[in-house]
């Protein structure tokens, strides 16, 4: 007798007809990287998590590595973030020169003890990067408490946690919305939303937006937008050494589509959609725990 294992994905990317058109949409007019279709998802992104900044890149290893850069983070210093974690977490930390301090998980979490954070802290601490794995926001009061307290900066490696919501002050808000200094979110396939690949930073702070943008296209002073709308000739300058992190107005268009109301499954569906997640770790053979519910929400597009 033959046994047969059934392989559950994960996750499987939902992209339609819509994402197509809006893929179209971007293809034929005319701007197809880092303009309209970009600035407005920009836009979007913001208010959906009631950010005040939102900077769009390629990914969430190269938004992490902006993080980063842009508070400092350099060679020889050192970052306290997760062990468990996938491992562009840790990658964009030494992309940087600087070196993870690895905390360990809460066996009921599975995200970062916040009672390990403090005897991690040493003279070389430059800044927290917390993970809200898998979507499933860390507890992020007492370590934002601890790092005030110690005068460090904290990130969130939010990849997963579009739609995922915590609670603060009696209420629940969008992971994203700043609480801590940066927060980054990943758009691959694996992601609840795709565009293809992509990542988005998120921040309260102008002077870290500015930099993000500034990094994230070779350090040039004028952006392209800018230079295409003046009726006189613009010369850009190039300040800082940087990359080329950009978005394609193409992701941009899709990213639009996914974030439109029409594509979130709301209330009761959404809890539904997060029961058959843990179900299908269980049938997997892996047991996931459920997360404290006082901190975890997660609005899902679809499990189809
Ligand atoms: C926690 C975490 N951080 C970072 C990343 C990297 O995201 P990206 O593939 O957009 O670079 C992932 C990808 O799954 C992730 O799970």
């Amino acid at each position: 007798m033959t046994k047969t294992t059934a392989i559950i994905p994960v996750a499987r990317p939902w992209l339609d007809e819509r994402d197509a058109e809006a893929a179209r949409r971007a293809i034929l007019s005319g701007w197809v990287t880092q303009g309209p279709e970009v600035a407005a998802f920009e836009r979007e992104f913001a208010d959906a998590v009631s950010a005040p900044h939102a900077c769009a890149v390629s990914s969430c290893t190269t938004a992490l590595h902006l993080a980063l850069l842009a508070l400092g983070v350099g060679p020889g210093d050192e970052v306290i973030t997760v062990s468990h974690s996938f491992i562009a977490t840790a990658n964009a930390v030494r992309c940087c020169g600087a070196i993870p301090v690895f905390v360990d998980v809460t066996p009921d979490t599975f995200n970062i003890d916040p009672s390990l954070v403090e005897p991690a802290i040493s003279d070389r601490t430059r800044a927290v990067l917390v993970v809200h794995q898998l979507g499933m926001p860390c507890e992020l009061a007492p370590i934002l408490a601890l790092a005030q307290r110690r005068g460090l900066p904290v990130i969130e490696d939010a990849a997963c946690a579009i739609g995922s919501e915590i609670f603060w002050d009696g209420r629940w808000e969008r992971v994203g919305r700043p609480r801590a200094d940066i927060a980054c979110f990943s758009f691959h396939p694996r992601k609840l939303l795709s565009t293809g690949d992509g990542g988005m930073l998120t921040t309260r702070s102008p002077k870290l937006d500015a930099t993000f943008r500034l990094l994230r296209q070779h350090g040039m002073t004028v952006p392209d937008t800018v230079r295409h709308a003046s009726s006189q000739v613009v010369f850009e300058q190039y300040s800082v050494q940087a990359f080329n992190y950009r978005m394609t107005d193409i992701q941009a268009a899709i990213g639009r589509e996914q974030l439109s109301p029409r594509r979130i499954v709301h209330g009761a569906d959404s809890r539904a959609a997060v029961n058959l997640q843990r179900q299908r770790c269980t049938e997997d053979g892996q047991v996931m725990r459920v997360v404290r519910g006082a901190i975890q929400r997660i609005e899902h597009p679809s499990v189809a």
